[in-house]
C-alpha cells in the first residue's frame, strides 16, 4: 500500500507540476493559498478541504479534515507546526500519515528550480489558507 500511494503521489505532483509548465505558474497566481490548495491538495482533502477528495478512498489513511486542524489541536492553530507538517521533511511526530505526500520536496521538483525561501513561501500561504479555514 505504501508503494502504491507513493507513487500516486509522485502521479499527482507530476500533473499538478504539469498544470504549472502550462503557464498556470506565472504571475504570482500558483502562491495564492486558494489556488495553490486547489491544485496540490484538493484532491485527497478535496475542495472544501473537509477530507472527501475524488482520491480519498484509494488511502489506506483518510486524509484528515483540514478545517478541523485547530480542533484536533486543543483549539489551538500552530502555524509553525502545521507549516512543518505540510513540509514534511522535519517529521513531526504523530500528524500527518504516510499517505501525506512531502510537499517541502515536491515543489522543489515542480518548480524545477524552486529555491527554499519561494518552498516556503508557498507552504506559508497554504498555512494562510488553513487558518482562514478554522471554524471560529
Ligand atoms: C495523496 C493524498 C494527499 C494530498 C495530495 C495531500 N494530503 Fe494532506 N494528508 C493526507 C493524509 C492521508 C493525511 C494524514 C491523515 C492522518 O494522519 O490522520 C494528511 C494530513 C494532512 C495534515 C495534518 C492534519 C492534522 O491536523 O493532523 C495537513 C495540515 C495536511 N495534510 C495538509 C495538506 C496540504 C496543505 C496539502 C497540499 C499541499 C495536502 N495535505 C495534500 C493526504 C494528502
Amino acid at each position: 500500500m505504501r508503494n502504491t500511494t507513493g507513487s500516486l503521489a509522485a502521479t499527482l505532483v507530476l500533473t499538478t507540476g504539469l498544470a504549472a509548465a502550462n503557464g498556470q505558474d506565472d504571475g504570482g497566481v500558483e502562491m495564492s493559498g486558494p489556488a495553490l490548495f486547489k491544485s496540490y491538495c484538493a484532491s485527497c482533502h478535496g475542495a472544501d478541504a473537509k477530507g472527501d477528495g475524488p482520491v480519498a478512498h484509494l488511502l489506506a489513511y483518510r486524509p484528515a479534515d483540514l478545517t478541523q486542524v485547530a480542533a484536533r489541536d486543543r483549539g489551538r492553530f500552530d502555524r509553525r507546526k502545521v507549516h512543518r507538517i505540510i513540509d514534511g521533511r522535519d517529521p513531526v511526530k504523530g500528524r500527518g500519515g504516510p499517505d501525506m505526500p512531502l510537499w517541502g520536496d515536491a515543489f522543489k521538483l515542480a518548480g524545477g528550480s524552486y529555491s527554499d525561501a519561494e518552498v516556503d513561501q508557498r507552504i506559508e500561504s497554504l498555512v494562510e489558507y488553513l487558518e482562514a479555514l478554522q471554524p471560529r
